[in-house]
C-alpha cells in the first residue's frame, strides 16, 4: 500500500500532471480532491499533448482508476465535453472514472457571476480563470449549492435551482428554468454512470493495499486561506485538503511530494515579490512556453523564492521536492534565489500575512552562476552541469527538503529520480 500526494507548491502551473504521469504508471488510483476546471494539467507523450481540467491525469494509463472527490467543483457541461474530447484522442472511461455524488456543481450562472464580479472589481480584479470557481464554492459554503447527486432527483433539483437563483437575486422564468433543467439532464445522462461515493471506493482501496496518487490542483500560494489572499482561488490546496476533499484522511498518506518550478510563475493579479520584467522574463516565458493552458494568458515570471518555498514546504509537510522545468534556465548567466524579505527595516524569513505588506517587501537575493549546456537529455543528477547541481542543492538547503524528482523537458521520459 502506498498513498502519495503530489501538490503544487507555488501559484499553480508547476507541471504537477507531468509528475503524476511520471510516477503514475503503477498507480491503481489517481484522485482529484479540490479545484475544478480552473486547472489546466498538461501531459506530453511522444509529441502528443493532452490537457486535463477536471479529469485526473491518471486516465492516461488504462489500468488506473480515476476518482473525482467531493472537494472538487464540477462544471457538468464542461466535464461531458472534456470526456468526449479525451475519448476522441483514444482514452477510455468505462468503469474507470468515479465522481463523488457530493461534488458541488459549477453552473452557467456561476460563470456569469464570476465575470460580473471581475468587471465590478475593475482595477482590483483577481484575474480569475473565468470558470465560475469562486461563486460555485461560495454557494457550497452558503448551502445554496447544487451537488451532482441532485441531478438524479428532478423535482428536488428544480426547487434548488429556484432557490439558488432567488438567493442571487437573478430572475429565472419558466422558460429559463426549463433550459437549465434540460442542459443538466443531458449532462446527467452521461455522468450518472460515474456517480458514486468516492470515500467508499478509497476506503476499500486502502484496505486492499492499492497504490493511490492524490493529484493537487492550483498551488499553496493560491490556497484560499494560506495563499496570497484575496488573490487566491476558492478551494484549499494544501495537503490537508486531501482528507476534506476525498474522505481519505491526510493522516494516511505515506508521502507528500511538492512540485516546484526551477523559477516562479503566476497568472492573474496579486503580489509576486520576485517578479521580473524585460529580456530575462521574455526569455524564460519563451523557453518555458509560459502561457496558461486554461486561458492562454502569458504567465508572469520571477526568480525562485525560497521564503515562499520554505513556507509551502512547512505547510504541506513535504517529504520531497519535484523540481520541474530546470532545462529552461540553461543559458542564463546569473541565477537568483530570494532568501529573505526586507520590510520596514526588518528582515523577514516568512511571508507577511497582510496584502498591503506583501506589496511593500523588498526581496533579498542569493546570486548563483548559471550553466550554458542544454540539459534536456540528462537523466541523472551526476550528469547535470556542476552549476545546475549547485542550484538544485541550494533549493534543497533553503527549503530543508530533498529534491527527489527532476524534470528537464515536456516529454514523459525527460524526467529522472534522485535517490535520497
Ligand atoms: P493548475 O492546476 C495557475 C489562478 C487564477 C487567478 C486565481 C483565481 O493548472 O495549476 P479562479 O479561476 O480559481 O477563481 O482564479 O487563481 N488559478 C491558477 N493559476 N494554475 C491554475 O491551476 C490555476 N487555477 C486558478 O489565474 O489568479
Ligand atoms: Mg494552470
Amino acid at each position: 500500500m502506498s498513498a502519495i500526494a503530489i501538490l503544487g507548491c507555488m501559484w499553480g502551473d508547476e507541471a504537477k500532471a507531468k509528475i503524476v504521469d511520471y510516477l503514475g504508471d503503477t498507480a491503481d488510483y489517481v484522485v482529484r480532491f479540490q479545484g475544478g476546471s480552473n486547472a489546466g494539467h498538461t501531459i506530453v507523450v511522444d509529441g502528443q499533448k493532452f490537457v486535463f481540467h477536471s479529469v485526473p491525469s491518471g486516465i492516461m494509463y488504462p489500468g488506473t482508476k480515476c476518482l473525482i472527490g467531493c472537494g472538487v467543483a464540477i462544471d457538468p457541461l464542461g466535464l461531458v465535453k472534456e470526456i468526449r474530447n479525451l475519448e476522441a484522442s483514444g482514452l477510455t472511461f468505462t468503469k474507470r472514472l468515479c465522481i463523488d455524488e457530493k461534488v458541488g456543481l459549477v453552473l452557467p450562472l456561476h460563470q456569469e457571476l464570476d465575470a460580473v464580479n471581475e468587471v465590478r472589481l475593475a482595477s482590483s480584479k483577481i484575474g480569475t480563470t473565468g470558470r465560475g470557481i469562486g461563486p460555485a464554492y461560495a454557494d457550497m459554503t452558503a448551502r445554496t449549492g447544487i451537488r451532482l447527486g441532485d441531478l438524479g432527483h428532478p423535482a428536488y433539483l428544480k426547487q434548488r435551482l429556484k432557490e439558488l437563483y432567488a438567493y442571487h437575486g437573478q430572475s429565472l422564468d419558466a422558460a429559463a428554468l426549463r433550459e437549465v433543467m434540460a442542459q443538466l439532464q443531458e449532462a446527467w445522462k452521461v455522468l450518472k454512470k460515474y456517480c458514486m461515493s468516492v470515500e467508499n471506493v478509497l476506503s476499500e482501496a486502502y484496505i486492499s493495499g492499492a497504490r493511490i496518487i492524490f493529484e493537487g490542483a492550483q498551488g499553496t500560494l493560491l490556497d484560499r486561506t494560506w495563499g496570497s489572499y484575496p488573490y487566491v482561488t476558492s478551494s484549499n490546496t494544501i495537503v490537508d485538503a486531501v482528507g476534506i476533499g476525498s474522505g481519505f484522511s491526510a493522516r494516511l498518506l505515506d508521502e507528500v511530494l511538492g512540485v516546484f518550478k526551477a523559477y516562479v510563475t503566476r497568472v492573474g493579479e496579486g503580489p509576486f515579490p520576485t517578479e521580473i520584467h524585460g529580456p530575462l522574463a521574455e526569455q524564460i516565458r519563451k523557453q518555458g512556453n509560459e502561457f496558461g493552458s486554461t486561458t492562454g494568458r502569458p504567465r508572469r515570471i520571477g526568480h525562485f523564492d525560497a521564503v515562499l518555498g520554505a513556507y509551502s514546504a512547512r505547510l504541506n509537510t513535504l517529504d520531497g521536492i519535484a523540481l520541474t522545468l530546470l532545462d529552461v534556465l540553461s543559458g542564463i548567466e546569473d541565477l537568483k534565489i530570494c532568501v529573505g524579505y526586507k520590510l520596514g527595516g526588518k528582515v523577514l524569513t516568512t511571508p507577511p500575512a497582510h496584502p498591503l505588506d506583501f506589496n511593500k517587501i523588498e526581496p533579498m537575493y542569493l546570486s548563483l552562476k548559471g550553466w550554458e549546456e542544454d540539459i534536456t537529455g540528462v537523466r541523472s543528477k551526476e550528469d547535470l552541469p556542476a552549476n545546475a547541481q549547485i542550484y538544485l542543492e541550494a533549493i534543497e538547503d533553503l527549503l530543508e527538503v530533498p529534491v527527489k524528482v527532476v524534470s528537464v523537458g515536456k516529454e514523459r521520459d525527460q524526467t529522472f529520480k534522485i535517490d535520497v
